[in-house]
């Protein structure tokens, strides 16, 4: 008995995978997925846990190969580094040439890169796919960024995209047009972003957006607790509110769920209780050390990045604690729903401007590594199964459907009219936030970020004349062509290189 597609990694993720895929494939052919994990007692284990996926469980990478009908498909859910490394080069021992090696895992898209190369040294394909929607998507349906060759693709499409989450239709006409393949109008949340590195690279965008989108929602907590004094079930009932809006979202919804949550054992609020410090597992630093390479501003990412860290500095924070914010005592009366819905506003403007950040890196990274990115199509892809699925993602697929070319989702008419819209509760919510000193770095830095691209005249015209100052790095000129230096150290008089 032989199985269509190999899971490595019976961890949660990998083997609520499998589960999705035993459960598909059943339903299609009857075909059957093979499990196997370097501790085989606990691929027993989930088999056993899990009667109805009639998982084939191997005993070895040799077992797993002999178990796969061909060419072979074997995806990898273990922990990116290391790990991963470790079971590529058991497959590749047992392998042939035409048999594809899927990592599921959260890798850095470099070294995906890097392991295509060497892995198809051995005539075999490997193909990073960026997996979201945590464990409950990995079982119920993930939202999937599939990199790797347009071959590899066409095989693996019909193993994907039946576990793959799917988006509610727009439109009501989305049926399956033959119950598998291709649709009537693709709803299912997985395509091909690229070649090589495209998934993972796009999985990291995803998460980095992920980042600011939790930390800008969680500013939007800070503020509403600290200017209005609302119970943590207070801020519930209002998020809930907003995802009746145009902020609808997972994250909106899981906050409120998540603030409404008491800690049994004190009978406090959860939220209050739990350590402020967050974790981090690095795809958040990686899209800004990306997009520093790239040299495409994401500042909404990175200080939701810093702030994870700031959090984690307990020697800092607490040097800090007897540091005051000399305006908090006066504070004037303050308008209750004024301040609301100053603050929801805020947030959607501030969304915006993270998500402008992340498509401004994709098309970079995709410019750059020369891949057919579609950003449409990752918006699209993003509508459900993954963490940061939003209503709002219609919108910026709909930009990119009305101008492939567009150079930036500021220049579609929808987003320029939302800022406009947003912009001055974003300014008078960060001024605020200042004055009382509560700190929002997402909020502030989105509305900086706005601020710069708005500008027609940027403060670096100063940094220039500093740069050619101390170390004659030249400027060029608003009124004529070239590279010009001034002979700051003689008689300031200014040459043409
Ligand atoms: C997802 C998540 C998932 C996870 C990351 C980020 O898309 O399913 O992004 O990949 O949440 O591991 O985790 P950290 O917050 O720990 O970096």
């Amino acid at each position: 008995m032989t199985a269509e597609v190999g899971v490595i990694g019976t961890g949660v993720m990998g083997s609520n995978l499998a589960r999705n895929l035993a459960r598909n494939l059943a339903d299609r052919s009857g075909a059957r997925v093979a499990i196997y994990d370097r501790d085989v007692d606990r691929a027993h284990g989930v088999a056993a846990e899990h009667p109805e996926a009639d998982f084939l469980v191997a005993s070895s990478p040799a077992d797993l190969a002999d178990r796969l009908s061909g060419p072979r498909v074997a995806i990898l859910m273990v922990n990116a580094g290391k790990a991963t490394d470790s079971a590529i080069n058991d497959l590749v021992q047992v392998f042939e040439p035409g048999d594809i090696i899927v990592d599921g895992g959260n890798s850095l898209f470099t070294d995906t890169m890097t392991r295509g190369e060497i892995v198809a040294e051995s005539g075999i394909e490997f193909v990073g796919v960026g997996i979201s929607g945590g464990e409950v998507g990995a079982l119920e349906g993930p939202s999937m960024m599939v990199g790797g060759t347009e071959s590899a693709w066409s095989r693996l499409r019909p193993i994907l995209e039946p576990i793959a989450a799917r988006a509610e239709p727009d439109d009501g006409n989305a049926e399956p047009a033959d119950g598998r393949g291709e649709r009537a109008n693709q709803l299912e949340c997985i395509a091909h972003v690229g070649a090589d590195g495209a998934g993972h690279f796009v999985k990291m965008i995803h998460n980095g957006i992920e980042y600011a989108d939790m930390q800008l929602i969680a500013e939007a907590f800070a503020l509403l607790r600290t200017r209005l004094g609302l119970t943590p079930c207070q801020i519930a009932e209002v998020f809930r509110e907003w995802n009746r809006g145009e902020l609808e979202s997972y994250l909106i919804e899981i906050t409120a769920e998540v603030l409404d949550h008491t800690d049994e054992a004190t009978g406090q609020p959860f939220v209050d209780i739990v350590a402020d410090s967050a974790g981090a597992k690095g795809t958040g630093g990686w899209t800004v050390k990306t997009g520093l390479d790239l040299g495409v501003p994401v500042a909404t990412i990175a200080e939701a990045v810093a702030a994870r860290s700031l959090s984690s500095a307990s020697v800092l924070r607490s040097s800090g604690t007897t540091l005051d914010c000399p305006s908090t005592a006066t504070s004037a009366p303050v308008d209750r729903d004024k301040v609301i819905e100053n603050v929801r506003q805020a947030l959607f403007t501030g969304k915006i401007l993270a998500y402008v950040q992340g498509f401004h890196e994709i098309a970079a990274g995709a410019q750059e590594y020369g891949w057919d990115t579609e950003l449409g199509e990752v918006a699209r892809i993003w509508r459900a199964g993954c963490i940061i699925r939003a209503r709002f993602l219609d919108r910026i697929t709909e930009a990119y459907e009305a101008d492939p070319a567009l150079s930036s989702l500021l220049a579609d008419p929808y987003f320029q009219d939302s800022l406009n819209a947003g912009q001055q509760a974003l300014r008078d919510t960060v001024a605020d936030a200042a004055v009382h000193g509560v700190p929002i770095p997402a909020l502030a830095s989105a509305l900086a970020y706005f601020d710069g691209i708005r500008t027609s005249r940027a403060s670096a015209a100063l940094v220039q004349g500093q740069r050619d100052f101390f170390g004659s790095h030249t400027y060029g000129r608003t009124d004529r062509d070239g590279s010009f230096h001034t002979l700051w150290s003689g008689d300031r008089s200014e040459v043409t290189l």
